[in-house]
C-alpha cells in the first residue's frame, strides 16, 4: 500500500466508512491517466446529489492532462497550487448557478447544493481509487473569463484529479503536508443535542 494512504487514513471515535475515512486531498499525483470514461462516472455519480428543488444548479467544466485547456485551467491557479496541480490527470471546475432556470429567482441553496455534488463525486472517485484536491486558491474572475460565465455564476472550487503518486516526487512544503496525518475538531466542538 501507497505509504501515504495509511497516514492520512482518517481514525475515527465511531465507525465511520472506508470509503469516507481514506479519502484525503493529495498532491502527489501518478502519471496514470484518467479517461473520459472515468470523468463521466464520477460526473453522473456528482448528478445523483440531491438538489434544493431538484434544481442540479451545477455545472463542471474538466480538462484531461495534456490539452490546452489543462494548460489553461492550470493557469489561473494561485501560485501555491500550480506545482502539485500540474501532475494531476484531470482538473475541474465546479460552478454554481444561482438562479433558477424556471423563473430566475435566487437561488440560495445553489452553493450547499453543488458542494454536495462535489462530495459525492469526491467518494465516488475514491471508490475507484481515484483521489481528488478541492483548490479554491484560483482567479475567479479568470475562470469566469475562459468559461465564459457572467454573474448568474459562482465558481468557488476547482478539483485536482488523479491516482496517487509517490510523496516523494514533492517538493517542499508540499512533500511535508503529504506526510501529516489528518486531523478534525472533536464531535463535541460542533454537535449539540437540544
Ligand atoms: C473549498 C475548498 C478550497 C480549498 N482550497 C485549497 C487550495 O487552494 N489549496 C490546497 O492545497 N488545498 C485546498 N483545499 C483542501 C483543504 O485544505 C483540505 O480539504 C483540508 O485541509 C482537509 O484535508 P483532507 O481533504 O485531506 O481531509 C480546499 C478545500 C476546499 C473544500
Amino acid at each position: 500500500m501507497n505509504n501515504t494512504i495509511s497516514i492520512k487514513k482518517a481514525q475515527t471515535q465511531f465507525p465511520v466508512a472506508d470509503f469516507i475515512t481514506d479519502r484525503f486531498s493529495p498532491r502527489a499525483f501518478s502519471e496514470k491517466a484518467l479517461t473520459e470514461q472515468d470523468m463521466n462516472t464520477l460526473f453522473e455519480a456528482a448528478s445523483w446529489a440531491p438538489s434544493a428543488n431538484n434544481e442540479q444548479p451545477w455545472l463542471y467544466f474538466y480538462a484531461l492532462k495534456g490539452t490546452p485547456g489543462f494548460d489553461q485551467l492550470t493557469e489561473i491557479m494561485m501560485p501555491g497550487n500550480q506545482p502539485w496541480a500540474k501532475h494531476a490527470a484531470a482538473l475541474v471546475v465546479t460552478v454554481a448557478r444561482k438562479t433558477f432556470a424556471a423563473n430566475g429567482n435566487n437561488n440560495g441553496a445553489a452553493e450547499h447544493d453543488l458542494g454536495m455534488a462535489n462530495a459525492q463525486l469526491m467518494l465516488q472517485a475514491r471508490c475507484m481509487e481515484v483521489f481528488s484536491h478541492p483548490i479554491g486558491g484560483f482567479s475567479k474572475d479568470k475562470a469566469k473569463e475562459l468559461l465564459g460565465l457572467d454573474e448568474t455564476y459562482s465558481t468557488p472550487c476547482m478539483l485536482a484529479l488523479g491516482y496517487l503518486g509517490e510523496a516523494s516526487q514533492l517538493e517542499e512544503p508540499f512533500l511535508a503536508r503529504e506526510g501529516t496525518p489528518r486531523a478534525r475538531k472533536e464531535l463535541s466542538a460542533f454537535v449539540k443535542a437540544i
